[in-house]
């Protein structure tokens, strides 16, 4: 007999409908899986048997042929085991129910309990996509599921329950959406601006930066407040849209990192990887496509501290991200595109010993060993900075008192992140060379300051781009609709200069 059930595999970041068709005949007994399975796919032989037979059902003594369909689509994951479970039941007799208007999704355990899987977020909203009204999920990921909306949830603890629910039996709850969010979670590890002594050109360059999604890097000696400062950063990211929101989520589902009380985070990502993380860590792909770091910071900021720490190819390798806003990955069957759309924040000492260039204190490292270090950031990805601030140990650090608070200054740009989002669409960072026109505020006399700018300070024209979309956000923080000489001039103020050898 031939049984049909409906789950789901992730691609990338996304969720696409699989169909489990389940073949029961006579012949040699064994149970086949075709269809482009993953390694995982294929264990599921061993967990289905097992859970059907600790759940008090046969594991018919036939030929058994699991297909997954579309068969030229590669499925990973232990996601589909409990549709291969139920498909079983049906086409063997077991079970008589209609399963084709439910997606199952859930990894088995071998005494039929159901286990949570990644990316339920993403799989469930492919579900909806083809018309499918309810999905039944494993109990960790429901509020999840829930909150894709548009199908009801149904959470089971294990395989018995969810038979007698399609048996119609003993009806699965339904989860309301939102039922069990219980909000955003506060960020509760980052520092306060207010605790930050001094600093003042570190503190308006980063405000400048989240306010238009610059890339920026503080450069100085260590124990100066680089980490500190940064850290603070995350504080001051104003809550992304709704539609934003559930992409980022979604992302960070299939990654296995969301926060399961708070599925749809309205809070930007930051994103603190440490410096020892390898390339496919960073930037996401490997044998099984996973979400890399540049993917979990997508729509949010990518802290790296200590840049020039990290492995040279794993930084070269955020170029492309940083222009597109997307990685690309190259897979036997085609190139498949993450989304990645952050801001870069660096910190990092100028030279090995940290103290080049600060005043009154001496250098130890060599001319070569100085370049070295400097040359880890390569040409290219220093061309993809907008600000570059020096920072010096401050001359008074007890004399602190009046310095704003997080709040204020996250409402600052607040205001003008609402300005960016009513004029463009977008963020400043995002802007292409051709909106620096008038109608985003550029007029005629500014083009003609940039042209002079760019002689007097032999600056190329990509390095002039990048200082008049800051100098859009400076206008933005001021309230201004025209971005003016004041404006680019600070912009070009904080540009990057090359660290003299
Ligand atoms: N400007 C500052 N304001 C307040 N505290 C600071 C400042 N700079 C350094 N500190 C303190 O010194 C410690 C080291 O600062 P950190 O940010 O890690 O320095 P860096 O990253 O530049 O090496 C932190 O615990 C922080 O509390
Ligand atoms: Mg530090």
């Amino acid at each position: 007999m031939l049984a049909n059930a409906l789950s789901a595999s992730i691609v990338g970041v996304d969720g696409v409908p699989v169909r489990v068709e389940v073949d029961v005949s006579f012949g040699l007994p064994g149970l086949t899986i075709v269809g482009l399975a993953g390694s995982a796919v294929l264990e599921a032989r061993e967990r289905v048997r097992a859970a059907l037979r600790n759940s008090g059902f046969e594991v018919p003594a036939r030929r058994i042929t699991v297909n997954l369909a579309p068969a030229d689509l590669p499925k990973e994951g232990t996601g589909h085991d409990l549709a291969m479970a139920a498909a079983i039941l049906v086409a063997s007799g077991q079970l008589d129910a209609d399963l084709g208007r439910v997606t199952l999704i859930g990894e088995l355990a071998l005494d039929g309990t159901l286990r949570p899987i990644p990316g339920a977020m993403a799989l469930v909203a492919a579900a909806r996509s083809t018309g499918i009204v309810e999905a039944i999920v494993p109990m960790e990921n429901g509020p999840e599921s829930a909150a894709v909306g548009g199908v009801d949830v149904r959470p089971a603890a294990c395989f018995s329950q969810v038979v007698r629910h399609l048996a119609g039996l003993a009806v699965l709850e339904r989860l309301a959406p939102g039922a069990t969010s219980t909000g955003a979670p506060a960020r509760d590890d980052t520092p306060d601006l207010a605790s930050v002594i001094g600093q003042n050109v570190g503190r308006r360059a980063l405000e400048i930066a989240i306010a238009g999604r610059h890339n920026l890097a503080f450069v100085g000696p260590p124990g100066v407040g680089k980490t500190l400062l940064a850290r603070a950063g995350a504080g001051l990211l104003p809550p992304l849209e709704e539609d934003e929101a559930a992409e980022v989520s979604r992302i960070h589902s299939v990654a296995g990192v969301s926060d399961p009380r708070a599925p749809i985070s309205p809070w930007p990502p930051f994103r603190a990887p440490h410096h020892t993380i390898s390339m496919q860590a960073l930037v996401g792909g490997g044998p099984r496509v996973r979400p890399g770091e540049a993917s979990l910071a997508h729509r949010g900021v990518l802290f790296l501290d200590e840049t020039l720490q990290f492995r040279t190819d794993a930084l070269d390798a955020l170029r492309g991200p940083i222009d597109a806003g997307t990685v690309l990955i190259a897979r036997v069957d085609g190139i498949l595109a993450l989304p990645a759309r952050f801001m870069l924040l660096a910190a990092f000492n100028p030279c090995p010993c940290g103290w080049f260039g600060v005043e009154r204190r001496d250098c130890r490292c060599e001319d070569g060993a100085r370049r070295r270090y400097q040359a880890r950031l390569s040409g290219p990805m220093r061309d993809r900075l907008d600000l570059v601030i020096p920072l010096e140990p401050s001359v008074r650090w007890f004399a602190r008192g009046d310095a704003e608070a997080t709040a204020i200054v996250a409402a600052r740009i607040a205001a003008a992140t609402d300005a960016q989002r009513s004029r463009q669409g977008r963020s400043n960072a995002e802007l292409a060379p051709g909106d620096l026109s008038s109608e985003h505020g550029f007029g005629a006399p500014l083009h003609d300051l940039l042209e002079l700018r760019g002689r007097q300070m032999g600056l190329s024209l990509r390095r002039l781009h990048r200082a008049a979309r800051v100098a859009r956000t400076i206008a933005d923080l001021a309230g201004s609709s025209h971005v003016a000489r004041e404006h680019l001039d600070e912009a070009l103020q904080h540009r990057p200069k090359e660290l003299a050898a």
